[in-house]
């Protein structure tokens, strides 16, 4: 199923982008082009992402700050 038809990314597109450590809706328009044009599968891809995510297999990945403003990420297992 076609999620963001201006960009032509499809369910399955989402759900390997969640397999490769996207988590969150900015990350998939960075990656995918989602909602870069005119908005209106935001609400769509939101959901296909929150259901990927909450797929079993799926690793989620723990962003961690440090003091030095320097990212880490710590992937884990999914539950
Ligand atoms: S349908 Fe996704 S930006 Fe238009």
């Amino acid at each position: 199923m076609y999620v963001c038809v201006c960009n032509a990314v499809t369910e399955r597109h989402i759900v390997e982008a969640a397999r490769n450590g996207t988590t969150r809706l900015r990350q998939l328009r960075e990656t995918l082009g989602v909602t870069a044009e005119c908005g209106r599968c935001a609400k769509c891809a939101h959901q296909c992402l929150r259901e990927a995510l909450s797929s079993p297999g799926i690793e989620r990945e723990t962003l961690f700050r440090t003091q030095s403003d320097t990212w880490f990420s710590l992937a884990t297992e999914a539950p």
